[in-house]
């Protein structure tokens, strides 16, 4: 496995690899982004992971000083996985000047995650345009836990008609059902007991939908309540259609119910799809 740190140097290894798959990643690496790899690895003769904390993603009073830089672990890793290229570059190599060219997302950039975040999506997609245009990979993996990026992403290939495709991946969960995140490691003890009431009160409202249950705006009101009587604070729980993350019309079949909450430190973001009958 290759630990490139230059753009330059990365082009001059990619250069006659036509075939290859691409998981941005921003390091920290636990079993989701492994499994994002397996999912890339049967499907080109190089597989190229990028480590690299994108500081335009991050709001001003977010985590990017302390998100954890742990590459040495993080190559141990994706090295026993079979991973063919890792790209860490510095700040400076991917930001040499002030980034202004930006890409700017649809108005999906401003609801849900977006309403609490400014200027999150548009910074994703200008990392992951910039890191297309290094890598040039045929494919791109990305974790369907951030189901919204994963939507913005689809987006951008589709509107640049770049000739990438954007596989999603299911969110990878620990045995109690909460979904593996880089910043779980923020939660104290006994927030990591509470942590998977997030995934369960997505659950329950899949099954009163399920069970026919169509007052979906009754359903998220309960289910914040539900995290607020036990220390959450949510941002948001709200049933959209899947294509777009809009409000359901009484015709859409495909939704998925989507939930961001701070509990302590941490603000965890969650999903689970749900198909109507
Ligand atoms: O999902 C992530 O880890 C990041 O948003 C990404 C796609 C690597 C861009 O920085």
């Amino acid at each position: 496995m290759d630990i490139i740190h230059s753009a330059a140097a990365l082009r001059l290894r990619l250069q006659g690899e036509p075939n290859n798959v691409f998981v941005p990643t921003m390091g920290n690496l636990h079993d989701g982004h492994i499994q994002l790899i397996n999912i890339a690895k049967p499907r080109a003769a190089c597989t190229v992971v990028s480590i690299f904390v994108n500081r335009l993603q991050f709001g001003p009073r977010e985590d990017f000083d302390r998100y954890p830089r742990t590459l040495e672990s993080d190559s141990a890793r994706l090295e026993a996985a079979g991973v063919d290229v890792v790209f860490a570059p510095d700040e400076q190599e991917i930001y040499p000047e002030p980034q202004t060219f930006v890409v700017e997302p649809s108005d999906l950039q401003y609801i849900l995650e977006g309403a609490h975040r400014p200027g999150h999506f548009r910074g994703v997609a200008t990392v992951v345009l910039k890191l297309f245009n290094l890598v040039m990979p045929h494919s791109a993996i990305f974790g369907k836990k951030d189901y919204q990026q994963y939507l913005v992403l689809l987006d951008m290939v589709k509107q640049f008609a770049l000739p990438i495709e954007i596989i999603p991946a299911e969110t990878v969960r620990a045995p109690d059902g909460l979904a593996l995140s880089s910043r779980n490691a923020y939660l104290t003890p006994e927030e990591r007991r509470e942590a998977p009431r997030l995934y369960s009160v997505l659950k329950k409202i899949r099954s009163e939908i399920e069970g026919g249950a169509r007052d979906f705006q009754r359903l998220d009101q309960k289910a914040m309540a539900e995290l607020s009587s036990h220390g959450w604070q949510p941002d948001y729980v709200a049933v959209r259609r899947r294509a777009d993350l809009r409000p359901p019309t009484e015709r859409d079949r495909e939704l998925v119910i989507v939930a961001a909450a701070r509990l302590g430190r941490p603000r965890l973001i969650d999903n689970v799809e749900i198909t109507l009958r």
